[in-house]
């Protein structure tokens, strides 16, 4: 047995990474509207006014001063706010989806675009309109959408004068939001994504340069028990306003080894491995928490609130399939002294036997493999690969060529490592969605120099270009590879 025949191939973008059009449409504003430009070696920054009108920027990494408003300022670049103007070019980059053979596209909605604010009676009927063409664009071409119903973007009200997540209330917007898309789009879209990297809400915390006090894990772990709950009733719902829906966890796929075979560094990695990764989709998949929860909560003193009704909502919104992001593998050492890598969220030590990119992330297909064994071991669910990819900077030549052999270096071997995950090892994978199928804005750094499509989009850092799409090698290359259901990888 090889990829099956309905193998979901396809590419992965998110709402605020590509549509651009931020103030058009009646869309309210989130944090990434505040957020500048960055590079692999400096800071995004989020910008804010202060009551007396001082202004200033902090990083993704620092806390907000007391008193601090996010705010859009003079003399900053803010990449998201046009992106790639997806908003404007979807049915353009819908048919060249279609001409690479796409099976699934998977894509974000914006809350911010039919909850503006979030706490609104009544759904933003602009917003819906834009998701409902979209969708029916993809129909056209046999294309199934797979939704991330939360790609990073809670509106900013919500996060700002409602304490953000760990604050209960915000389950309830979410549920409004929620019912509201999956009751519009019934019949249009039956694979939905709750969370996206559910499990980087502690690891983005881990990696905060300041404020990591017991108060603040508090925090941090009543706001992922809020989305646990928010999550499961949006699995519940999702099933009784349509049973062909299927919906997934999404959890940030980062394997870790340990860099010696030091007891004391195997148990750290374990323990990363569970705080880190398995936490969430623990949860997620089996509808209680795990038992080394408790000693994650006692280290920081955390005491939760989590009720009857939440525990019996966890147990009835069990996920259907689980979905990962992948990129590359760390290490995990307690010795000191040691070389450190960068990564998706999850940094460690520099492994020895791997390359890394431009951006420091390991090359490691095989690490995907290791991952896909370990993941349906323990749930037994269905698996999808909802990003991969390599973030490489592109040459477009004069002739609009790119030859981005790198990438489908990269691809082939990652294709390759998943074709023996389901032929030697048996795994239930059932799509693949390489990330930024079409260059966008980069999460980490707000570049757009680091490119992971298959169609390059002329804009650059300093949001100059055409915007005009061009096909790269890689587009052709995954477009055979997908027409001869991944046995022609060459
Ligand atoms: C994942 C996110 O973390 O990795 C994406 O879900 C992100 O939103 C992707 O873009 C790649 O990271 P980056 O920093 O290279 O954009």
């Amino acid at each position: 047995m090889s990829f099956p025949k309905n193998f979901f191939w396809g590419g992965a973008t998110a709402a605020n990474q590509c549509e651009g059009a931020w103030n058009v449409g009646g869309r309210g504003m989130t944090e990434t509207d505040v957020t500048t430009g960055g590079t692999a070696t400096t800071p995004r920054y989020r910008t804010y006014v202060m009551p007396d009108g001082t202004e200033g920027k902090l990083s993704q990494f620092a806390s907000k001063p007391k008193g601090a408003k996010f705010a859009v300022l003079d003399g900053y670049k803010y990449p998201n706010h046009e992106a790639i103007d997806f908003y404007h070019h979807y049915k353009e980059d819908i048919a060249l989806f279609a001409e690479m053979g796409f099976k699934m596209f998977r894509m974000s909605i914006a809350w911010s675009r039919i909850y503006p604010k979030g706490i609104e009676e009544e759904p933003n009927q602009e917003g819906l309109a834009f998701y409902r063409s979209v969708f029916e664009e993809l129909k056209k071409y046999n294309i199934e959408p797979l939704v991330t119903i939360w790609h990073f973007d809670t509106p900013l009200y919500i996060e700002e004068e409602m304490g953000d997540w760990a604050n209960r209330d915000v389950i309830a917007l979410f549920d409004k939001y929620a019912k509201t898309i999956l009751t519009e789009y019934k019949g249009l879209v039956h694979y939905w994504l709750t969370f996206n990297e559910i499990n980087n809400t502690v690891n983005f915390f881990d990696a905060m340069e300041d404020s990591k006090t017991d108060a603040g894990w508090q925090n941090v772990y009543q706001h992922l028990h809020n989305k646990f709950v928010a999550s499961a009733h949006t699995v519940k719902m999702a099933h009784e306003i349509d049973p062909e829906n299927k919906v997934g966890c999404m959890i940030c796929g980062t394997l870790s080894y340990a860099l010696t075979c030091d007891p004391q560094d195997v148990f750290a990695k374990d323990e990363k491995w569970q705080s880190g990764v398995l936490y969430c989709s623990d949860v997620q998949c089996r509808g209680y928490y795990p038992y080394y929860a408790q000693k994650m909560w006692d280290a920081h003193n955390v005491k939760l609130d989590i009720t009857e009704q939440d525990l019996k909502d966890l147990k009835e919104g069990c996920v259907d399939f689980y979905t990962f992001s992948y990129y590359s593998s760390n290490c995990i050492t307690t010795h000191k002294d040691t070389e450190t890598a960068s990564g998706n969220m999850i940094n460690g030590a520099k492994n020895p036997y791997l390359e890394y990119s431009d951006w420091g992330w390991s090359y490691d297909p095989l690490g995907l493999r290791i991952y896909l064994n370990y993941l349906y071991d323990r749930y037994e669910k269905p698996m999808m690969i909802v990003e991969n990819g390599l973030g490489a900077l592109d040459v477009l030549n004069e002739d609009g060529t790119v030859h981005d052999d790198y990438r489908i270096d990269y691809l082939r071997k990652h294709v390759k490592a998943m074709k023996d995950a389901i032929e030697i090892d048996h795994v239930d994978l059932i799509g693949y969605t390489t990330w930024g199928c079409i260059d966008l804005v980069s999460a980490g750094t707000g570049e757009m120099r680091k490119r992971y499509g298959f169609i390059y989009v002329d804009i650059d850092d300093d949001l100059k270009g055409s915007g005009k799409r061009y096909r790269k090698d890689s587009f052709y290359w995954y477009k055979k590879c997908i027409a001869s259901d991944g046995e022609d990888l060459d």
